[in-house]
């Protein structure tokens, strides 16, 4: 009997015991209108092929049928059984027991704390029940932005395939919405497109076909867009397809300044953090400040100048204070650059179509 049959007759994850792990589960219903959580422990058998989905199968087909969860192809395809597994967003489908007991350095995976699996749903998104989450927000977001290819005037003639191998990489998402569930910026604002959504909305930009590019960026420019970023790159280490948004956001901002949209606080910050960096070899925040937020702005910042002083932290407004060493070599990176410009899109040289 092969183990798909094993676990669609009597829901058992195992073929040969290597033991029993604690699961430890965060459950909740929403009682009156509010959610009530609790942790619940379940003792479950596993080997070396028991999926954390397989554990939670086997729990509600033996335990207790009321435990509710999303899943649907088991194969790390169809993105619906996210869930907040020992610290991080992840596919329950994709994770292996016995590596979060033993963790695996290649799979970026901590070892269990006391040998206890805890469970929970997915973050930064209302819980329905159990582990699952309402996910409409998060598509909503996608939505927003206009999921689709637009004929229009910048529409490009040629498709060129470094291009269209950045495409291709966004494509990869499966709205599983881990990376969603651990975006820092989302803690903060949750109006915040997040990077699921600004990643499909690179991927539209990138598009060699989409006529509605610079629209595209200013509408990406404005409050909750690119510029909210935090750059934590906790999306990059959740996404389970390698789909990397924070990469992506990146390119957005590179290319909403290539198209001359400075009336963003990032988008200063950024250039003048470029320009310091080429002047100095260090960030001067005061200067950064000033550039970002204009005289008037700056000095609506003061309350938190004297408490970073208060700890010592407030930065020198001299950049020639820290003038590093070896300037000269942060010199001839610039003017490298400058020379022989990177493809924004592909980070590459772009010699035209067909490329790379
Ligand atoms: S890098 Fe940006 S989008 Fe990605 S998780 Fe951090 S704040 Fe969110
Ligand atoms: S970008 Fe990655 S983590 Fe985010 S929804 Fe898509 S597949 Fe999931
Ligand atoms: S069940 Fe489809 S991705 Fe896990």
């Amino acid at each position: 009997m092969t183990y798909i049959q094993n676990m669609a007759m009597d829901a058992k994850p195992v073929v040969a015991n290597e033991g029993t792990v604690t699961f430890r589960i965060l459950r909740g219903t929403i009682v009156g209108g509010k959610l009530v959580q609790k942790t619940q422990d379940f003792e479950v058998p596993y080997d070396a092929r028991t999926t954390v989905l397989s554990a939670l199968e086997w729990i509600k087909g033996e335990i207790d049928g009321t435990l509710t969860f999303r899943r649907s192809c088991r194969a790390s395809i169809c993105g619906s059984c996210g869930m907040y597994i020992n610290g991080r967003s992840r596919l329950a489908c994709k994770i292996k027991v016995i590596d979060l007991l033993s963790g695996n350095e290649h799979k970026n995976i901590a070892a269990a704390k006391d040998g206890v699996i805890e469970v929970g749903p997915q973050r930064n998104q209302p819980v329905l029940k159990d582990l699952i989450v309402d996910i409409q927000p998060f598509y909503e977001k996608v939505k927003a932005l206009d999921p689709f290819v637009q004929d229009g005037a910048e529409k490009e003639e040629h498709v060129n395939k470094n291009s269209f191998e950045q495409v291709n990489m966004v494509s990869n998402c499966i709205m599983c919405g881990a990376c969603y569930s651990d975006c820092t910026a989302m803690v903060e604002n949750p109006n915040f497109f997040g990077p699921a959504a600004l990643a499909k909305a690179y991927r539209f930009v990138a598009d060699p076909r989409e006529g509605h590019k610079t629209d595209r960026l200013k509408e990406l420019s404005e409050k909750n867009g690119i510029w909210d970023c935090t750059r934590c790159a906790m999306c990059i280490d959740a996404c389970p397809k390698g789909v990397a948004p924070m990469e992506a956001i990146v390119k957005l901002r590179s290319l909403a300044i290539e198209a001359g949209m400075m009336n963003t606080i990032g988008a200063r910050k950024s250039t003048s953090l470029k320009g310091e960096i080429e002047d100095w070899g260090v960030v001067n925040e005061p200067f950064m400040l000033l550039r970002a937020l204009g005289p008037i702005g700056a000095l609506g910042q003061i309350g938190n100048a004297l408490n970073l002083a208060k700890v010592g932290k407030i930065p020198s407004p001299f950049p020639f204070e820290h003038k590093p060493e070896k300037l000269h070599e942060i010199s001839a990176i610039y003017k490298e650059l400058k020379e022989n410009p990177l493809d924004v899109k592909t980070r590459n040289e772009d010699t035209g179509p067909g490329a790379g």
